[in-house]
C-alpha cells in the first residue's frame, strides 16, 4: 500500500475569472486529502468523506494511471479533513494525493512540476476545462498569484508577499454543486453578455493588482473591502446562491473586514477575513447560529 496527499486551497480573488487568463490569487489551507493506494484487478474507488461523485473520482483516477502511463489498476481510498463539497479544491487535491501516492509505489521522484501536470490531467474528469489554479494550489500550497497560459505548459505562478497574518473563517454551505457546472454556467453568461463580462474581468484584474500590494502590505482593511468588490462581480455572473448570501451576511454582521464565495460557488463555500484570532471565532458563531458548517483557517 502506499499514500500520498494533496492540499486544498481557498480562491481570494478572481476564480472563474482566472479561466479567462485574469490572473488569481490564492492561498494554501492544511486541510488535505489522504489517498491510499492498493494494487488490485480492477479500478476501485471508497471515501471516508461526503460528497464525492465515484464516477467521476473513477475517471479522474483512470486519467491519471493514463497520463502516467501506468498500466496495473488500483483500489484508491479517500481520507482526509478536506470538505468535498467543492470551493476548496478538494477535487484537485485528491488528484495530486493520487500522483504522489503512485509516485510512493513506482519510487518515481517526481518533481513537482510533473506531479502538477499528471494532477491536471486527473482534474479534467471533474472540471471540464479547468484553469489549473486548483491543481497548482494542491500541489505547491503557499499565497499564489495564478495567470492561466494558452496551454498548461504556459500557465505562469509566483508566490505572493503576505505581509501580516491572515485568518479566515470558511463557511460551508453543504450545497455542492460541480464545478464544470459552475464553469460552463459562467461560459453561458459571457456568450451572451461578452462586453459585460469583459467589464468584470477589467474590474477582477484591478481587484487582483490592489489585493497584492494590499496583501504584501499587510492592508487587512483593504484586503477586505477588495474581497466584498470582489463579491459584487462574482453575484453578476450568478455563482453566488441564497446559502452563500446567508454565510455571507452572517460574517459581516459580525464584523468580518471582508467575506465573498471562494471556488465555483452555486454553493461550495464562502471565506470571510478576520480582525484577529479571537474575532475569527465571533464569526464561526455567528454562521453557526445560521446552521453552517464551518472552520477557521490561518495564513502567516
Ligand atoms: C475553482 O476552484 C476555480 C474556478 O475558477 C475554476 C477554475 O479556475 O478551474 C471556478
Amino acid at each position: 500500500m502506499s499514500i500520498g496527499i494533496g492540499y486544498g486551497k481557498v480562491i481570494l480573488f478572481s476564480e472563474h475569472f482566472v479561466v479567462y487568463g485574469v490572473p488569481a490569487i490564492a492561498l494554501g489551507i492544511t486541510n488535505k486529502a489522504i489517498v491510499e493506494i492498493k494494487k488490485s484487478d480492477s479500478l476501485g474507488y471508497t471515501s471516508d468523506t461526503q460528497g464525492t461523485i465515484p464516477e467521476l473520482t473513477t475517471k479522474s483516477i483512470r486519467n491519471v494511471l493514463e497520463a502516467m502511463n501506468i498500466k496495473e489498476n488500483f483500489h484508491v481510498h479517500l481520507k482526509g479533513d478536506l470538505p468535498t463539497f467543492g470551493g476548496l479544491g478538494s477535487s484537485a487535491a485528491f488528484c495530486v494525493a493520487v500522483v504522489r501516492a503512485l509516485n510512493n509505489e513506482y519510487k518515481l521522484n517526481l518533481r513537482n512540476e510533473q506531479v502538477n501536470a499528471y494532477a491536471y490531467e486527473g482534474e479534467k474528469a471533474f472540471h471540464g476545462n479547468p484553469s489549473g489554479i486548483d491543481n497548482t494550489m494542491a500541489t505547491y500550497g503557499g499565497a499564489v498569484k495564478f495567470i492561466r497560459g494558452k496551454t498548461p505548459a504556459e500557465n505562469k505562478f509566483e508566490q505572493v508577499k503576505i505581509g501580516s497574518p491572515l485568518h479566515f473563517v470558511i463557511g460551508v454551505t453543504g450545497i455542492s454543486s460541480p464545478t464544470a457546472k459552475m464553469v460552463a454556467e459562467v461560459r453561458k453568461f459571457k456568450e451572451e453578455e461578452p462586453d459585460q463580462f469583459q467589464n468584470l474581468c477589467d474590474q477582477a484584474g484591478e481587484i487582483v493588482k490592489r489585493g497584492e500590494k494590499a496583501l504584501a502590505s499587510g492592508d487587512t482593511k483593504l484586503i477586505g473591502e477588495l474581497m466584498n468588490e470582489n463579491q459584487f462581480l462574482l453575484r453578476a455572473i450568478g455563482v453566488s446562491i441564497e446559502q452563500n448570501e446567508t454565510i455571507i451576511k452572517a460574517a459581516l454582521s459580525a464584523g468580518a473586514l471582508g467575506a465573498k464565495v471562494t471556488g465555483g460557488g452555486g454553493g461550495g463555500c464562502c471565506i470571510a477575513l478576520a480582525k484577529d484570532e479571537k474575532h475569527a471565532k465571533e464569526i464561526l458563531n455567528a454562521i453557526k447560529e445560521k446552521g453552517f458548517d464551518r472552520f477557521i483557517t490561518s495564513v502567516e
